[in-house]
């Protein structure tokens, strides 16, 4: 294994038909008009010297270390900025160009410390290489003149250091941070000699810095660098790997010493990401190899016993023999499996096998279930297929960008990223959330329209949107003629031109001006091609499917499904959410969306694995936890999923769980489940993994394991023997047969395998005979489901209503540097960003009672009570408070309650009501948890103890 070095042709890559062809020392080349001389002499494989330019960002031209002469022009022309034309001449070597460029370098060696040896880009800096490059062997001015040699380090960034001491001014971190990141935290100040990178005002720690690392990757010398590698030094082995926390999927080079990580650096030839990253794939992988990690099988027979650690055949042969004690007493249904969007699509493939042929049932349901399966129920209602419809590079031919419930510079950072660029060239942006979410106004971007609607109103608003089209005439005729189906259109045109539907009947409940809905609506049906990013915002409400189907409505009304620019776009929240869908893990379907009493698909699957298949539907969580509570089901298999933190009404889920007599934990730590569990079964890091994982473009990624699992096994190969054990013979030798089965039983994935995957990268699925390279834009021609499909979607307040015991509405979401139930991200220095999840209530709503910052206050609903500090903010409207999830300690989800999506019992996580007060003391639930918690710590250290 070697170190993965990718090109840098040094500037970007440019796309025309029209190609032109020139020669360069000799040699002619051709290459797609806009190129410039830089990058068409590396495609040659010629290096001219640079330090200014690099791919990923636009030329700049300042450093004049890439002269080049070009015969019939005057001077020595800068390669970057110079683009390559047709007939052109260029030498990139002479004497005369090689002298200028020692003088170019000896300027900046005069200014630079001579410690190469000890320093950390030692072995990988641009500046040491393009000394040698020119030949430097000594510099006339000397050491000694005016010098920034003493300027002082920034270290306030837990993951990376500026040491201005080494700064050669190139501008190419500040360029990082606007063309890539699009934060615009960076700036050069003073001129001349005096000029200094700065992070505004402070330091970068305090700045508008998001730590995505951007300049550090673009930075050519070791003033910005890792801490890891100022740490370790330079890797010297890599791997390509997908991050595992969102679902962007964004692909890094894991780079290593031995089987240590010492940096994760974004692939610039993954597709979902092209080279960038945020804050947590690129910072926060430190939790895999944290002291926390449990990596020996545990057992105890009652929950308030001490864990035993034993082997793994004992962990393995005592879950077995009790889901099989439970299945003898009280029915082949009385236990099921949740698995994880977490693990690989592989993991989750098996879990659900074991539940359908170990079990005999189909009780297996996903995490999905609490986030995006009304994205699943509504897409493959209007169209087809459960999935979204664009590839992530598609935004950049979108002219008017309609976000609805997603916050994705926080919750999708790189895939925000692009959003933005595409806004700064000129895309039109429509916002519709309670909250003003930072791209409502951000650095050069300011959203035309933010429709701030009441939390629950989001199908009211939709109808609206779609009324002003109708009516208004703004359409798309042929589109709806060609495409849809017309009796279902007629149906649903009437139903949508009903007054009832328009903004100003709506505005009673949205809150939204009337004119405004009309303004945003006229903006979306004419302004060019209309895309749609939507996020949990939408799906976690009572309305979940049905503002889905209207999104639908919306996109198939105006034409703007089937081509790039355009599309119903699903921001997933885990890696791979998409995939655990995809893999089979719903009650009532098979892998690939097929329904489990279809009795033709159900034969394929019986024949393969050799099992007669139950033809009923199973239980979803809640009906899970329902049903234990009610003493009827009583053994649960986990697959990394922390249930008791992140499902609603957590006193319900607990109560579940606390009746069950069987419960399996497999996950990396004790997490707030395991409380209740009977059986630890130790779970693998992604660097520990072998498989794929599928983003949200249904692009399915592969995962490369760097390390051994810390456990000894891999995750797949533990619910293999869990089967095995309950006496279903399932057995692999490798993840790429799981695979393999996957494509053997799933129309979809048919074309998908290892070595496939290999060869192109990534692949999104369908892939198949018809489409061997995989799908990206999906419906181009026709819908999946032949035509597309107009659904009714009248608006139905939520029960869950302000009033006057619970005057507020709560909804809730996330912050960029922590992630979900923060189990990976609170063991990382992210928690330096955000310590502990804060309620933002309005100044009007928190003067009328008297709170001020920082007061600790009680938040109370139907269904429970928490306290926790107050934020006053406008960010949130009068009447909407706001709060994350990531710290168990909050217990957020103890006031979330049970109320669910009519058609995927999603839960409504974003609509609560509540009342808020100030306090003095955490709630009763906090006070337990926090004892439990002292409990949980004590018997994992009696235990240790014991063991030692
Ligand atoms: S880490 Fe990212 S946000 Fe921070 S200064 Fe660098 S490029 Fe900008
Ligand atoms: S910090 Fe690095 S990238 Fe930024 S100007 Fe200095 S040398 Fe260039
Ligand atoms: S955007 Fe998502 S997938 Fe990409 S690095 Fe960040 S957390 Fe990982
Ligand atoms: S690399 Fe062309 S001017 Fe710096």
């Amino acid at each position: 294994m070697s170190l993965i070095k990718e090109i840098d042709y040094g500037t970007p890559i440019r796309i025309s038909e029209a190609m032109v062809t020139l020669t360069i020392d000799g040699q002619s080349v051709t290459v797609p008009q806009g190129t410039s001389v830089m990058a068409a002499a590396m495609s040659l494989g010629t290096k001219i010297p640079k330090l200014c330019a690099t791919d990923s960002l636009e030329p700049f031209g300042s450093c004049r270390l890439c002269l080049v002469e070009i015969e019939g022009r005057r001077g020595t022309p800068a390669s970057c900025t110079t683009p390559a034309e047709q007939g052109m001449i260029v030498h990139t070597q002479n004497d005369r160009l090689a002298t200028l460029r020692k003088g170019v370098m000896e300027l900046y060696i005069s200014d630079h410390p001579l410690d190469c040896l000890t320093c950390s880009a030692n072995g990988d800096c641009e500046l040491q290489d393009m000394a040698g490059a020119v030949g430097l062997r000594e510099v006339r001015y000397g050491y000694d003149g005016h010098n920034h040699l003493h300027d002082v380090k920034d270290t306030s960034n837990p993951y990376f250091t500026y040491d201005p001491s080494k700064c050669i001014v190139c501008n190419r971190c500040v360029r990082a941070c606007e063309e890539v990141q699009g934060t615009f935290a960076l700036t050069i100040t003073g001129r001349g000699f005096e000029s200094r990178v700065k992070p505004g005002p402070t330091d970068f720690f305090g700045s508008e810095c998001v730590s995505c690392g951007a300049c550090v990757q673009a930075c050519p010398t070791a003033t910005l660098m890792e801490n890891s590698v100022i740490a370790m030094g330079q890797a010297e082995h890599s791997k390509i790997t997908t991050c595992a926390y969102c679902g962007v999927g964004c692909s890094f080079k894991a780079e290593m010493q031995g089987d240590r990580l010492v940096r994760m650096v974004p692939y610039k030839d993954g597709k979902a990401n092209e080279g960038h990253s945020c804050v947590k794939g690129r910072f926060a992988w430190g939790y895999a190899t944290h002291s926390d990690r449990k990596t020996k099988p545990m057992i105890r027979k009652s929950i308030t016993d001490p864990w035993r650690e034993v082997s793994w055949e004992e962990a393995i042969g005592y879950a077995a023999s009790e889901f099989k004690r439970i299945q003898a007493k009280y029915g082949y249904e009385s236990v099921g499996a949740i698995t994880s969007s977490r693990c690989t699509n592989e993991e989750v493939f098996v879990v659900q096998k074991l539940v359908r042929a170990g079990f005999g049932n189909n009780n297996v349901d996903t995490c999905a279930r609490v986030c995006h399966s009304p994205t699943g129920y509504g897409l493959s209602t209007a169209f087809g297929t459960s999935a979204g419809t664009q590839d992530f590079k598609s935004v950049a031919k979108a002219d008017v960008i309609l976000v609805i419930g997603a916050n994705p510079t926080d919750g999708h950072p790189v895939f925000a990223s692009r959003m933005k660029k595409r806004l700064r060239e000129g895309a039109k942006l429509i916002v519709a959330d309670p909250r003003r979410i930072d791209l409502v106004k951000s650095a050069h971007i300011k959203a035309d329209y933010h429709l701030p609607l009441r939390p629950g109103t989001n199908v009211a608003l939709i109808n609206a949107l779609s009324h002003v089209i109708v009516t208004e005439g703004l359409l798309d005729e042929h589109y709806v003629r060609e495409r849809c189906d017309l009796q279902d259109f007629e149906i649903w045109a009437r139903f949508i031109a009903d007054p009832k539907n328009s903004p100003e009947e709506s505005e009673q409940f949205t809150g939204v001006p009337s004119a405004d809905v009309r303004a945003a609506a006229r903006l979306y049906a004419t302004g060019g091609n209309g895309a749609i990013y939507y996020g949990l915002g939408v799906t976690e409400h009572s309305q979940g499917s049905t503002m889905v189907m209207g999104m639908a409505n919306l996109a198939m009304l105006t034409g703007n499904i089937g081509r790039d620019g355009v599309g119903v776009n699903p921001l997933r929240g885990q890696n791979n959410v998409q995939g655990s869908c995809d893999m089979g893990s719903f009650p009532h379907e098979l892998s690939g969306y097929r329904h489990i009493s279809d009795d033709a698909t159900r034969n394929i699957f019986e024949s393969l694995w050799g099992v007669k298949l139950d033809d009923e539907p199973g239980l979803r969580i809640p009906n899970m936890l329902d049903e234990a509570v009610g003493g009827r089901f009583k053994g649960i298999y986990v697959q990394g999923e922390d249930i008791a933190q992140s499902d609603p009404n957590v006193q319900h889920v607990t109560a579940g769980l606390a009746a069950m007599e069987c419960v399996v934990i497999q996950d990396l730590f004790l997490n707030e489940t395991a409380k209740y569990g009977h059986v630890f079964l130790p779970g693998a890091s992604f660097l520990e993994k072998d498989g794929t994982f599928t983003n949200a473009e249904r692009r399915i990624n592969r995962v490369r394991q760097v390390m051994a699992p810390l456990s000894g096994k891999h995750e797949w190969q533990i619910t293999c023997e869990l089967a095995q054990a309950l006496g279903y013979d399932m057995s692999y030798s490798h993840p790429s047969e799981i695979m393999d089965e996957i494509a053997r039983l799933t129309p979809t994935f048919s074309g998908v395998s290892y070595q496939r995957l290999d060869e192109l990268g990534s692949i999104q699925w369908p892939c198949n005979e018809k489409a061997p390279q995989g799908t990206p834009l999906m419906h181009i021609d026709r819908f999946v489901r032949g035509k597309g499909k107009f659904m009714i979607t009248d608006y139905v307040p939520t029960e869950e209503r302000a009033g006057p015991r619970f005057p507020l509405l709560l909804t809730t979401g996330r912050i960029l540097s922590q992630y979900n139930v923060g189990a990976q991200t609170r063991r990382t220095e992210n928690s330096r960003w955000h310590q502990e999840d804060v309620l933002e209530i309005h100044p009007f709503d928190a003067e009328s009672r008297g709170i001020k910052s920082g007061d600790l206050v009680s938040v109370a609903s139907r269904a429970g009570d928490i306290s926790l500090h107050a934020e006053i903010t406008d960010r949130v409207q009068p009447g909407v408070v706001y709060t994350t999830f990531h710290h168990a300690v909050t217990g957020a989800n103890v006031i979330t309650t049970d109320n669910s999506d009519w058609a995927t019992n999603c839960p409504e996580y974003k609509v609560t009501a509540v009342e808020v007060r100030r306090t003095n003391h955490y709630s009763q639930w906090q006070e337990r948890n926090n004892e439990e918690d002292k409990i949980m710590r004590r018997i994992a250290t009696d235990h240790v103890e014991a063991a030692e």
